[in-house]
C-alpha cells in the first residue's frame, strides 16, 4: 500500500524516501504550513523550495473549503495553481479547526472529496481532536468516530492518505489507534498534541510517542502535526517522525520572535548582527529590529524557516552519523521541559530496543544522561548475562587493552585458580576483556579527560595488582598472549555465544593492531575469519561466517533468502526486502547475518538495515547490505568481484 522507503537510519529515525505524485519527499522532513492564500503567505512556497530546499508543504484544505474564492480557484486549477507551488502539498481536514473553533461546518466525506478534487498529493482523514485532557471514555467515543471516518476515507481514496492517531492522554487508546491506522494510512499522523507542544508538556508528548509508536506500521511515513519550534525536531526523529508540520516559523514572525535552533529572541534585543547568514548579509538582524511591523514580519519569517530548515537537515546529518541522540540531548538542554522529555523518553528504553542498532562510530556523552540511552541499557543486561556464572572479579583501575597494560595483569594465580578483573569506565564497572566493545570502547565522556587511560603508568598498575595479593603468590610473566586468546574468546562469546565462542577459541588467533596494540583481527586456519573495528565487535567475513554458520543451529543469525533472489545474494548484490523469507528476530539494524537459502545453504555474509519485524512490512528498498558472498558457481560477468576481496569487508 505505502510507497515508503528506508534509506538510512539511526535507531527509531530513519532517513526515507515518500513517493508522491508530485515527486518524492526527502525525510525527515519539515513541511511549512502555508496559507492557501497568496496573499496570506509571509514567504511564498516556490521561495521555500528555492532558497532553502523544503521540497514539500502542507495547507489546509478546510480553510480552502469554506473560503468561497479559494474552494472555487482549487476546483478550478488544484491546490498546486493555488498555493503557488509544484512539489508535493499534504492537505490537512479541518480538525485543527475543531480544536481551535469548537467545531467545522464539513463532514468527512465531503471533505475527502474535495481534498481528492483539488489534487492533494497527501489527503487527510477528518479526525475527531482530541485534547490531552478529555476522559477515557469521552476519548475512547471519538477514537471509534475516527476509526470509522478513516476506513471510509481509505476506501474511497485511492491517493496517499494520511491517517490521524488520536486517543489522547490514555495510552492504550493510543495504541489502538496506531494499529487502526497502520492497516489504513500510507501517513501516520500523531494528532491531538498541539497543545502539549505549545503548553511545553514534553514528557506528556512522550508519553503519547511511547504508546504509540509500537504499534505503527514500520512502512508508512510518520507524520507528527503540529510539532511548532524547531528544537523538539530531533526528541520526534528519535521516534521514527518522518514528517513534521510547523507554522512557528510564521506565528514567531508575528510577535517579532527570531528563532533560534534552540529558543527565540525578541528581534528588538539581537543589539549584534551575530548571524551572517545570506539573508543577514542583505540586511543585517540590528537593522530588521527597526523596520516597520509590516516589512518585518516576512523578513522574520523568512529567516525563522531558514532555522527551521537548518534544524531538519541538522537532524537528517544526524541520522546518517549515527549522533541523533547526542543532537537531542543538546537541544534537550534549551529548555528543562524538553529535557524532561527526554529523560522520559529513556525510562522506556523497550521502544527503542528493537531497532538499536548493534553499534555506532562513535558514543559522545552529552551530560550525565547520555549513559542511560538504549545502547547502554542493552550493554548492561547482556553484561548481567555474561558476568552470570563467572568467578567475581577484582577492581582495576582504567587501563587500555593494550600490550602494555595486559603484559602485567595476571589471568591467573601461582596455584593456577583464574584471576577476572574489572576496570572501571563511565558505564561502571567493566570486564577487562570487552572495554573496547561498544558503547564502552567509544565512549567518549568528560572522564576520558579527568582520567585518560593511556596517561597511567603501567608501573602503577602492576603496583595495584601487587597490593591485592600476598607477596609469592603471583607468577612472573609476560601475559600479553594469554590475555590475547582470553580477550578473543571473551569477545566472541558476547557477540555469539558461549558454546560457538568455546568452539571457536582453540582454532582462533588473535591479532593486534602493531601501531595501536588493540585486537584488530581473528584469524583462521592463516585466513582472516572475523575484523574488529572501533566498536570492538568481531565482524565475520565470510569465511568466518562459514564457522558460524557451521557451528550456530538452523534459524539462528540467519536471515532466510526466498528463492528467487539467491543467485544475487550468492554473487554478492543486496538483499531487499520483499526478498526476505524470514529472519532471526534477535537480529538488530547493523548486526552482522548469515544470509542463507530455503535449505539453510550459505549464500552470503551481510549486515542488516531493517529490523527482522520490520521486514515484512516495507514492500521496498534494502534489507541486508551484503559485505562478503561465497563464489558463486557461475555468476554473470559483471558481478564477479576481483579475487580475494569479496571476504575482505571494507
Ligand atoms: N493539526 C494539528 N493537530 C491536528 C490533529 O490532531 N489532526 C489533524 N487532522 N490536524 C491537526
Ligand atoms: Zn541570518
Amino acid at each position: 500500500m505505502t510507497g515508503f522507503e528506508l534509506l538510512e537510519r539511526d535507531g527509531l529515525a530513519r532517513l526515507g524516501r515518500l513517493v508522491t505524485p508530485h515527486g518524492p519527499i526527502e525525510t525527515p522532513a519539515l513541511l511549512p504550513v502555508v496559507h492557501p492564500d497568496p496573499a496570506r503567505q509571509p514567504v511564498p512556497p516556490e521561495e521555500m523550495r528555492r532558497r532553502f530546499g523544503l521540497g514539500a508543504v502542507i495547507t489546509s484544505s478546510y480553510i480552502t473549503w469554506r473560503t468561497p474564492p479559494l474552494r472555487a480557484a482549487a476546483q478550478r486549477d488544484g491546490i498546486h495553481r493555488l498555493i503557488g507551488f509544484s512539489g508535493p502539498v499534504m492537505t490537512d481536514s479541518g480538525a485543527f479547526q475543531q480544536h481551535a473553533y469548537g467545531s467545522v461546518e464539513v463532514g468527512p466525506e465531503e471533505i475527502l472529496a474535495f481534498q481528492q478534487a483539488i489534487g492533494s498529493d497527501i489527503a487527510t482523514v477528518l479526525d475527531l481532536f482530541t485534547e490531552p485532557d478529555t476522559p477515557f471514555d469521552r476519548a475512547a467515543s471519538a477514537l471509534e468516530t475516527t476509526i470509522a471516518r478513516s476506513t471510509a476515507a481509505r476506501a474511497a481514496r485511492s491517493g496517499l492518505l494520511a491517517v490521524p492517531v488520536q486517543g489522547g492522554p490514555h495510552p492504550e487508546l493510543r495504541a489502538r489507534s496506531a494499529r487502526a491506522a497502520s492497516e489504513l494510512g500510507d501517513v501516520l499522523a500523531i494528532g491531538g498534541v498541539v497543545p502539549l507542544l505549545e503548553q511545553y508538556r514534553f514528557v506528556e508528548l512522550v508519553r503519547a510517542l511511547v504508546a504509540a509508536r509500537p504499534a505503527l506500521s514500520p512502512g508508512a511515513a510518520v507524520h507528527l502535526f503540529g510539532a511548532g519550534h524547531p528544537m523538539t525536531f530531533a526528541l520526534a526523529a528519535l521516534f521514527g517522525v518522518d514528517l513534521v508540520d510547523s507554522s512557528a516559523y510564521q506565528k514567531f514572525a508575528r510577535r517579532g520572535r527570531l528563532l533560534l535552533p534552540d529558543g527565540s529572541v525578541p528581534v528588538e534585543d539581537v543589539a549584534e548582527p551575530f548571524c551572517r547568514c545570506a539573508l543577514c548579509a542583505q540586511r543585517p538582524l540590528p537593522e530588521v529590529a527597526r523596520l516597520p511591523p509590516t516589512e518585518r514580519e516576512p523578513w522574520l519569517a523568512l529567516h525563522n524557516l531558514l532555522t527551521s530548515a537548518e534544524e531538519m537537515a541538522r537532524v537528517r546529518q544526524a541520522i546518517r552519523q549515527g549522533t541523533l541522540w547526542e543532537l537531542a540531548e543538546r537541544r534537550a538542554g534549551a529548555h528543562p521541559a524538553l529535557r524532561a522529555g527526554l529523560e522520559e523518553a529513556k525510562r522506556h528504553p523497550a521502544v527503542f530496543l528493537p531497532t538499536e542498532p548493534a553499534s555506532r562510530r562513535s558514543f559522545r556523552e552529552v551530560d550525565r544522561s547520555s549513559r542511560e540511552r538504549p545502547a547502554v541499557v542493552r550493554f548492561h543486561r547482556r553484561l548481567a548475562a555474561y558476568r552470570a556464572g563467572r568467578p567475581a572479579a577484582h577492581p582495576i583501575g582504567r587501563l587500555a587493552l593494550r600490550p602494555e597494560y595486559l603484559q602485567h595483569l595476571p589471568l591467573e594465580d601461582s596455584s593456577g585458580q583464574p584471576l577476572r578483573w574489572e576496570t572501571s569506565s563511565a558505564l561502571g564497572p567493566v570486564p577487562v576483556e570487552l572495554t573496547d566493545l561498544y558503547p564502552v570502547g567509544p565512549y567518549l565522556g568528560v572522564d576520558e579527560f579527568v582520567d585518560p587511560p593511556r596517561h597511567r603508568p603501567p608501573r602503577a598498575m602492576r603496583e595495584e595488582v601487587a597490593a591485592q595479593f600476598p607477596p609469592g603468590s603471583l607468577p612472573e610473566r609476560d601475559w600479553t598472549e594469554a590475555w590475547t586468546a582470553y580477550q578473543v574468546r571473551a569477545v566472541l562469546e558476547w557477540e555469539f555465544g558461549p558454546a560457538v565462542a568455546s568452539s571457536l577459541a582453540p582454532a582462533a588467533r588473535g591479532e593486534r593492531s602493531r601501531r595501536t596494540g588493540r585486537l584488530r583481527g581473528i584469524a583462521g586456519d592463516g585466513v582472516p575469519w572475523f575484523v574488529l573495528g572501533t566498536d570492538g565487535i568481531p565482524s565475520p567475513t565470510f569465511r568466518g561466517a562459514a564457522e558460524l554458520h557451521r557451528r550456530l543451529p538452523p534459524g539462528q543469525r540467519r536471515v532466510v533468502v526466498r528463492d528467487d533472489a539467491v543467485p544475487f545474494v550468492a554473487s554478492g548484490r543486496t538483499l531487499f526486502a520483499r526478498f526476505v523469507h524470514s529472519a532471526d528476530p534477535g537480529l538488530v539494524p547493523g548486526a552482522a547475518a548469515l544470509l542463507v537459502d530455503g535449505q539453510d545453504q550459505l549464500l552470503a555474509v551481510g549486515r542488516l538495515l531493517l529490523a527482522p519485524h520490520e521486514m515484512p512490512r516495507l514492500s521496498r528498498g534494502v534489507a541486508v547490505r551484503v559485505t562478503g558472498h561465497r563464489r558463486s558457481p557461475a555468476p554473470p560477468a559483471e558481478e564477479t568481484e576481483p579475487a580475494g576481496e569479496a571476504d575482505l569487508p571494507d
